[in-house]
């Protein structure tokens, strides 16, 4: 069963979340929710949040064309249209008595055979049922999002005795496939997977700080980073998701985990908390939380953090613990062995989390990855707590929680010391609740790159790259330097690659699994050069851009760049050259060089001119084009996703998009051989013709007027006006034509005049030590 027209119930945070996630994967969707009292317009709530979602950050629309999709109404005057839909999610006040009213109004109008789904978080799926007819239960389950439901990579799905396998298994392949979702499967237990364990995580790590007397940087610093969790840690988090929900997430649970379980026995209420939701400080949000921003005389903003003893805010803290230097040498055991309150901290964190879950299955889960999935996915940390019991060991671990006077959980005294993951024959295996061991398997249209380098060795590889056998005669180019920032070696390993796939493979895939595809070039590399004033050194390094992207251009065979996450700079400029892009939908693409003082050196001007200047859609006459480059380049644009890049010509019409960031890979290779089957290399790039002078004195002007408002900065005016010569065609008329070697002739030198420049250096420098931009 396909699912081509959606419709959401429930237009709050959840419900026009969903809704517009929905309509990023391109399917329409209807947005209702209640005609409030008294309304003039009867639409006014799911309108409400549509407007709100056009303008919240991070954007929850991927593009507009996306918003477009979502039709808002009202649950009295569009009850006809359910009719016509697939799938209706229910994301409504958490009351079953509200949603199961809900379902049996929708049991009458329903599309026979549709799927209806609710986004409950702590409801069981037998509740929510009662009453209802056998024909409503086959056709329902539990689709549980996470919050952002674009950015939040996890769902969870429950499904009942009497759901439909084709019903769930529709809805699985849509959220995978379309979604981009990590689809874990669970039990129907309270809190489900991630946010049974998260709040138990959440409740010893809150009430340990206390009763150690740690102060929220000391207890973020040691559970955040050296766990692989977010580096909001625990107190930080709940500022984020808002301090008022702790009240209601632990009732909830209270209300339904069963007798004995560790969070009863952990659970405690903190005065602290509940005078901080008194007082509205309520976390980001509110008018602060654990930690606030405090605008002091000079206009200047502090980071306080409040003291948990006292309740008083002070600056802000960068804690000195000694455990966490040694978590950083000796990994996650040396913090939990480390006397100091941070160690002994840590420990209690741990001990009770990771005993906790392994204490959970097969409870609320079949097997361990699908917890580890979940806590990765839900709760965005870098390894799930089996994971994190194989760092510390499952025998030490074990033996540690006797000692402490814990029980020890069966899985882990089934484990026998023995690890819960290990790779076999260059094959990852889990351990079952058997006792054996089983192998992890993808499912069909997953590749990872993990799984390939666990398996085999690099066909290369130097200090910042390697390049993998993907297997079909596929190559994988991987960078794998700081930030996968561009340098030589790249370059280097970019021309290895392109001499091997010409002898004897058909394509290459450039791929990484790194958060970012690549930051840019490697400007510290850049300041080291021009501090010593290594002038040829620098720009040697452009021309060694240019011509290698331009070998990647024209290679004989396909190349297929495969981005997710950021891909500025010299990373977006790689793009630009390859044969064709699959890009994860959560592909940020720039040219953001303007802010270091720099053009873009390595193709990036010549590209993007020369898609506009060839869109089809294009007015009359060369000067919109190079206007839109101009703006594009001159205000370092970044798209915030895969669609807005088509919009902005850094992808082209032909040019993919992945929503599952892990089919990413399988999705590429697939593009790349059949690219393969009758791959000619491209045409040299037809001549162009420029205006030259006029155009640069037009686009000067206009930076002229931003100067006059104080919307641009002296170097600023100096950088764009290096860019509109670049852009303009340098020293030239329309009479005149321009090859593709004149255009990056044109960027290298424009580059080479800007690197000389004090203002240049400052803003590089300011860059590498703040990771912002300097307006100078
Ligand atoms: P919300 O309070 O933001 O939105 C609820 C919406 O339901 C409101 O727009 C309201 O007008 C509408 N509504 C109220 N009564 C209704 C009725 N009788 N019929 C139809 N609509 C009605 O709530 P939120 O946070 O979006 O939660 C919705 C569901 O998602 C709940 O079941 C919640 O447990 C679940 N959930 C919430 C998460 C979160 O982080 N907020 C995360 C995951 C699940």
């Amino acid at each position: 069963m396909r699912i081509e027209r959606a419709a959401v119930i429930g237009a709050g945070v959840m419900g026009s979340g969903i809704a517009a996630h929905v309509a990023n994967a391109g399917v329409p969707v209807l947005l209702l929710d209640i005609v409030p009292p008294q309304a003039n317009n009867r639409n006014a709530l799911a309108e409400a949040a549509v407007e709100r979602m056009l303008k919240a950050e991070p954007a929850p629309f991927m593009s507009k064309a996306a918003a477009r999709l979502v039709t808002a109404g009202n649950l009295e005057d569009d009850l006809a249209r359910l009719a016509e839909v697939d799938w209706i999610v229910e994301a409504v006040v958490e009351n079953a008595e509200v949603k199961r009213a809900l379902y049996a109004k929708l049991e009458a109008l329903r599309k026979k055979g549709s799927i209806l789904s609710s986004n409950t978080s702590t409801i069981p799926l037998a509740k929510l049922t009662e009453g209802l007819p056998k024909s409503f239960a086959r056709d329902f389950l539990i689709t549980h999002f996470f919050n952002p439901p674009r950015y939040m990579r996890l769902l969870e799905i429950v499904a009942g005795p009497s759901t439909r396998k084709t019903a769930t298994e529709a809805i699985r392949r849509f959220a995978d496939e379309r979604l981009g979702k990590g689809v874990v499967e669970c039990k129907d237990t309270p809190g489900f997977i991630a946010n049974r364990i998260g709040t138990l995580w959440l409740q010893v790590a809150v009430g340990s700080a206390f009763e150690l007397e740690l102060s929220v940087e000391e207890a973020d610093a040691v559970a955040g980073r050296p766990m692989g969790v977010p580096k909001t840690g625990v107190f930080g988090l709940l500022d984020l998701v808002g301090i008022d929900l702790m009240p209601h997430v632990a009732a909830s649970m209270l209300a339904s985990l069963p007798a004995g379980d560790m969070y009863r026995s952990l659970f405690k209420e903190i005065p602290l908390v509940g005078k901080m939701i008194a007082e509205g400080l309520t976390g980001r949000k509110g008018k602060g939380g654990f930690y606030r921003l405090q605008r002091k005389d000079g206009g200047e903003r502090v980071k306080e953090s409040i003291d948990l003893k006292t309740g008083a805010y002070a600056p802000s803290t960068k804690p000195q613990l000694e455990s966490i230097g040694a978590a950083r040498k000796g990994g996650l055991k040396a913090l939990v062995e480390h006397p100091d309150k941070g160690g002994q901290y840590a420990w209690r964190v741990l001990s009770h989390t990771l005993a906790y879950a392994a204490a959970l299955v097969p409870e609320i889960a079949d097997t361990i990855p699908a917890v580890d999935q979940a806590m990765r996915l839900g709760y965005a940390w870098r390894y799930g707590p089996f994971e994190l019991i194989d760092q510390l060991g499952t025998g030490w671990f074990a033996e540690k929680l006797k000692a402490a006077g814990m029980t020890v959980p069966p899985l882990l005294e089934r484990a026998g010391g023995r690890p819960f993951y290990k790779t076999d024959a260059g094959k990852l295996h889990y351990l079952k609740t058997d006792g054996e061991y089983a192998e992890l398997t993808r499912p069909a249209g997953v590749l990872l790159l993990a799984d390939i380098k666990r398996a085999s060795e690099p066909l290369a590889r130097n200090a910042s790259a390697a390049l993998w056998d993907i297997g079909d005669g596929v190559v994988c180019l991987e960078f794998r330097s700081k930030m996968n920032a561009m340098d030589p070696d790249i370059l280097d390993l970019v021309q290895k690659a392109i001499k091997l796939v010409k002898e004897k493979y058909k394509a290459l895939v450039i791929y990484n699994e790194a958060d970012n595809f690549s930051v840019g070039a490697n400007i510290g590399l850049a300041l080291f050069a021009a501090n010593v004033a290594l002038w040829p050194m620098i720009e040697e390094m452009v021309a060694k851009g240019q011509a290698t992207y331009k070998a990647l251009k024209y290679a004989p065979f396909p190349v297929v760049a495969a981005p997710s996450g950021m891909a500025l700079g010299g990373g977006c400029e790689i793009l630009l050259h390859s044969s064709a892009v699959q890009a994860h939908a959560e592909s940020y693409m720039g040219l953001v060089e303007v802010g270091v003082g720099l053009v873009p050196g390595w193709g990036g001007c010549k590209e993007v001119l020369t898609r506009w200047l060839r869109n089809p859609k294009r007015p009359g006459g060369p000067m919109p084009a190079i206007g839109k480059a101009f703006e594009m380049i001159g205000t370092a644009q970044v798209a915030k996703s895969a669609f807005e890049a088509k919009e902005m010509l850094l992808l082209r019409e032909s040019d993919a998009i992945t929503m599952n960031r892990d089919r990413l890979l399988a999705d590429a290779k697939a593009k790349a051989l059949k690219l393969a089957k009758r791959y000619k290399a491209p045409e040299p790039a037809a001549e162009i013709r420029l205006p030259g002078r006029s155009a640069k004195v037009a686009l000067e002007l206009a930076v002229e007027g931003l100067r006059r408002q104080g919307k641009a900065t002296a170097h600023d005016v100096t950088v764009s006006g290096e860019l509109a010569t670049v852009l303009s065609g340098g020293d030239t008329d329309i009479t005149e034509t321009l090859g593709e070697d004149d255009l990056t002739r044109l960027e290298r030198r424009a580059f080479m005049t800007l690197v000389r420049s004090e203002a240049t250096l400052e803003r590089i420098e300011h860059m590498l030590e703040t990771g912002k931009p300097l307006r100078n």
